[in-house]
């Protein structure tokens, strides 16, 4: 939600801003700009911006090619306050136009602030509320831009990420957090500054992640960390592990269907060295919790948002049926202010792909609050649910560039999976079972290659049904948030309207939507509910409803009640989320390709939301 990308150095900083800013587009792309701050000697306006609407091609265009400066600040925006124009893009410039930011997050209080600067006769050129940081460093300023800065940050009140630039101290970059993350590069004989790691990947993998109160002042060959208090800190220098190759498209057309076909591999990864035949169970050592602890669990509570909960649902099903613990996935946003009971011996999961969802961050503080252990299951190395959690379980996706989450989504199964398998072996579940678990376990990357490779058919389902405008998503047991997760992706990307249900309350309402021109899309599974799935499939049919259906290979009764029938490797009940879901990111891709959208950055929505 927003980008930001700040460099200090040798080079021409135009270039790494644009070039950093392209690689944060998916955090959000209604608008961008840069700020750079001229050589000294030189006359005119003190420092250059070029702020505009669009995607960062805009900007790109906008930018001279040999535009002069060495430090400046980026900022891709995704709306909050403020109609999208020119103007409300940042970067944001005080009145002298020498100071100028850019910001992530929300000011809450930037009215009061505003009518307060106001009165001192500021005069505000845009509607957001982050212009009001700029002219509040502005009065604060006194020769010394960090001082400056801390003495703003005493009056906001909400969540910021903050980059600022002063003209008149070449080269310093000063940066805030509180609630938007920011990340610090460190190169060699140049420094970095960015909401997210991607923007410097092409540039160091040594970065130092900012904690919330935390201020940091930067040039070319130093950085200084400073708390609230003002005390000088000695953070620590991590190293990412992601590969610059990891965030190209490597010949895809797009990063959502680089991702989608990814998943083999990426499930492997989430897999890798956490299956232990021997024992028959799962090591995950990020938990954190000594046997003890595990065994006085009692419930599982899933907190999450967007597809991150739907990986929850299944999982809370896997705990229920396979691990016998009672167990409920809720959405973040509903329970922070919900006043919950958290009961004793439970554990709470917070589930986040990029570990930055302001919802289920805010959630987990509450939780944590009121006593009870939270851990995470993040793809984001060093987020801040990662780092705000006990303990718990990186997903290994690599990096999730597309807004519609698909690899984060299987991997977020596979260490649910494990974690049912390590509880169930805790309880009920006998050695044998747990090595012919983790038998099935280990095939499902081969089983996901197998249901991407009925691509050819889902592209030409997919078009046949692209007319459509509303379709709906039918699935029960482990399939029933599949369904939903299958009608998220096409709501995402395609913005056709689509809705999840569960196959057996279709009767209860929604079946009255069905017409010749509404397709229904069903998950069949291959247990004892394939037999009531079927009925529902001929409920449909008798209502004149064309019936998709995604089935395991060879299943000829399906196949025939069906008008178009996607078959996918057989294999056991309790696995089929993973041969499922592949087909209907494949299907949601094809009709957003067929209606002409933008797949990897679609309109409205952003990767992560950083704010509520
Ligand atoms: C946003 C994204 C969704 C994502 C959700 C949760 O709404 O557009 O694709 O599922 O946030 O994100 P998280 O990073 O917490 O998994």
């Amino acid at each position: 939600m927003c980008g930001i990308v700040g460099y200090t150095g040798p080079r021409q900083v135009s270039r790494i801003l644009v070039e950093g800013l392209k690689r944060l587009e998916y955090r959000g792309y209604d608008s961008a700009g840069i700020a750079v701050q001229k050589d000294v000697a030189q006359a005119g306006e003190p420092i250059t911006l070029i702020k505009k609407t669009g995607k960062i091609a805009e900007l790109r265009k906008a930018v001279p090619k040999d535009l002069p400066g060495h430090c400046g600040i980026g900022h891709t925006r995704w709306a909050t306050h403020g109609v999208v124009n020119d103007v409300n893009a940042h970067p944001h410039l005080d009145g002298s136009g020498k100071i100028a930011i850019v910001h992530n997050g929300i000011i809450e209080n930037y009215v009061a602030l505003k009518e307060m600067l106001e009165k001192e006769g500021t005069v505000f050129r845009s509607d957001t509320d982050s212009e009001v940081i700029a002219h509040l460093i502005s009065y604060h300023y006194d020769g010394d831009l960090e001082l400056a800065v801390k003495a703003s940050l005493k009056h906001l009140k909400g969540t910021y990420g903050i980059a600022c630039i002063h003209a008149d101290e070449p080269g310093r970059i000063v940066g805030a957090r509180n609630g938007s993350p920011l990340v610090i590069g460190v190169g060699d004989g140049e420094m970095l500054l960015a909401s997210d790691v991607t923007a410097m990947l092409a540039h160091t993998k040594r970065v130092v992640y900012l904690n919330d109160g935390e201020v940091v002042s930067m040039l070319p060959h130093e950085f200084k960390v400073s708390d609230g208090d003002d005390r000088v800190l000695d953070p620590k220098i991590d190293h990412v592990a992601w590969e610059l190759g990891a965030i190209e498209k490597e010949g895809y057309s797009c990063y959502m269907e680089k991702e989608i076909f990814e998943q083999p591999d990426s499930i492997a990864r989430a897999l890798s060295g956490r299956m232990d035949f021997e024992y028959g169970s799962s090591k995950l050592g990020g938990l954190d919790l000594t046997k003890k602890e595990l065994h006085a669990i009692e419930r599982v509570r899933v907190i999450a948002a967007g597809t991150s909960w739907h990986a929850g649902l299944v999982g809370c099903q896997l705990m229920e049926s396979v691990a016998r613990l009672p167990a409920t996935a809720e959405l973040a946003s509903e329970l922070r202010y919900r006043n919950p009971v958290v009961e004793p011996n439970s554990v709470y999961f917070a589930v986040s792909q990029s570990g930055e969802t302001a919802d289920t961050l805010y959630a987990m503080r509450e939780i944590q609050r009121r006593g009870s252990t939270v851990l995470g299951i993040c793809n984001v190395v060093g987020s801040t649910i990662a780092r705000e959690s006990a303990g718990g379980v990186y997903v290994h996706s690599g990096p999730e560039i597309a807004v519609a989450s698909t690899k984060a989504f299987t991997s977020q199964l596979a260490a649910f999976y494990l974690l049912a398998l390590l509880f169930a072996r805790m309880h009920d579940m006998s050695h044998h079972e747990g090595v012919e678990f983790l038998g099935r376990l280990k095939d499902v990357p081969d089983l996901v290659r197998g249901a991407l490779a009925q691509r050819d058919t889902i592209q030409a389902i997919a078009k046949k049904y692209s007319h459509a405008k509303d379709f709906l998503f039918l699935g029960r047991g482990l399939l029933y948030p599949i369904a939903l997760e299958g009608a998220l992706k096409l709501k995402e990307i395609s913005y056709v309207h689509a809705e999840g249900y569960a196959s057996g309350e279709i009767k209860h309402g929604p079946i009255a939507l069905v017409s010749p021109d509404t397709p229904s899309l069903f998950l069949v599974p291959n247990d004892y509910l394939r037999e009531k799935t079927i009925s529902n499939m001929k409920e449909i049919k008798a209502r004149g409803g064309p019936v998709i259906a995604v089935a395991d290979e060879g299943d000829e009764l399906v196949a025939s009640i069906a008008d178009d029938y996607i078959p996918v490797p057989r294999t056991h009940a309790l696995f089929q989320p993973f041969t499922m879901v592949p087909p209907l990111q494949l299907f949601a891709y094809f009709i957003a390709l067929e209606l002409g959208r933008d797949v990897d950055q679609p309109r409205n929505l952003a990767k992560s939301v950083t704010v509520e």
